[in-house]
């Protein structure tokens, strides 16, 4: 590619509501640079030489709109990301999620699961309290709006930095769920056999028959304008039961938006179902 084939004020407006469209996440005038440089690597692959022709053919065809969403989106993760919620998970949540519900499944839900390392630190504690309470069951279902992620998470293979920082917080998990294969360290099937990922994109609610006891919804609300966070939470408060806890990142902060969530600790957050209350009450007496 030319210098003159960067990308032009047109050009990158364009994107931008592209981006915003199929994605949610807003990005500002001032990243330009941020998205010619992700976006470089694709335009190579179609032997296109500059950005305009790229948004002509994302325009006109819909095949590459996934890979698109690949490049635009932000999927850093790490294991056992921000410590307090994993306390709060092991020590707080399921002993006592565990005593109202004998007998039942816990559901939960990682909704923005990027490469899955937050799917399999959930694993590796729920499996460690599995090996405490006899008959407790578990499934976790990860999903993201990005295939390439979901690819990943599904293969469960991993190295570098998020492997380095788990070996050195949590060494006894570490040498319990992990085996060493050709290019990194891969995750137990015991840890795989309770999770399942699927696609799926935080604008819509998520079609499944069943509800989730726990959601966690962490760096993600971050990348939306106030209307799509909102929009998003209520999405989510779909797939939650009514006693459900909804955890988020410390980058994403709910408690300004008109929500039906309400505050429990940091960063956990459980339902009103007061308001939930009142509203059917309005919707019965309108
Ligand atoms: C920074 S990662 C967060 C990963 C993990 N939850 C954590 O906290 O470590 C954000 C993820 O949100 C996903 N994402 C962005 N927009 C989305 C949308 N509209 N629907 C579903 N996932 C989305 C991205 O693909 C990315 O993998």
């Amino acid at each position: 590619m030319t210098q003159e084939a960067g990308l032009n004020a047109a050009t990158l407006a364009a994107l931008i509501v592209l981006i915003r469209k199929h994605t949610g996440i807003s990005i500002s005038e001032k990243k330009s640079i941020l998205l010619e440089r992700r976006l470089r690597p694709r335009l190579q692959a179609l032997a296109l030489d500059n950005y305009h022709d790229y948004l002509s053919r994302l325009e006109r065809d819909v095949n590459e709109v996934p890979y698109f969403i690949d490049m635009v989106t932000t999927n850093d993760t790490l294991f056992f990301r921000t410590p307090q919620i994993w306390k709060f998970f092991a020590a707080q949540f399921l002993p006592q999620w565990t005593r109202q519900h004998p007998g039942e499944c816990l559901r939960i839900w990682s909704a923005a699961s990027a490469s899955g390392e937050e799917v399999y630190s959930i694993a590796m504690l729920c499996a460690e309290f599995q090996r405490l309470i006899k008959g407790f069951h578990y499934q976790i279902l990860g999903t993201d709006i990005s295939q390439s992620m979901l690819a990943t998470a599904t293969v469960g293979v991993y190295a570098g930095r998020s492997v380095e920082r788990v070996k050195e917080s949590h060494p006894q998990l570490f040498q319990k769920y992990f085996s060493a294969v050709a290019g990194g360290v891969k995750v137990s099937d015991e840890l795989k056999q309770f999770v399942s990922f699927s696609p799926h994109n935080l604008l819509s609610s998520l079609r499944s028959a069943k509800k989730f006891d726990i959601v966690f919804l962490r760096n993600v609300l971050i990348y939306f304008d106030v209307e799509h966070q909102q929009k998003v939470l209520a999405n989510v408060l779909h797939s939650m039961k009514p006693q459900a806890r909804l955890v988020v990142g410390e980058s994403d902060s709910i408690g300004h938006m008109n929500t039906r969530y309400q505050l429990e600790l940091p960063l956990v957050y459980r339902i009103n179902n007061d308001m939930l209350n009142d509203e059917h009450l309005q919707g019965a007496a309108a």
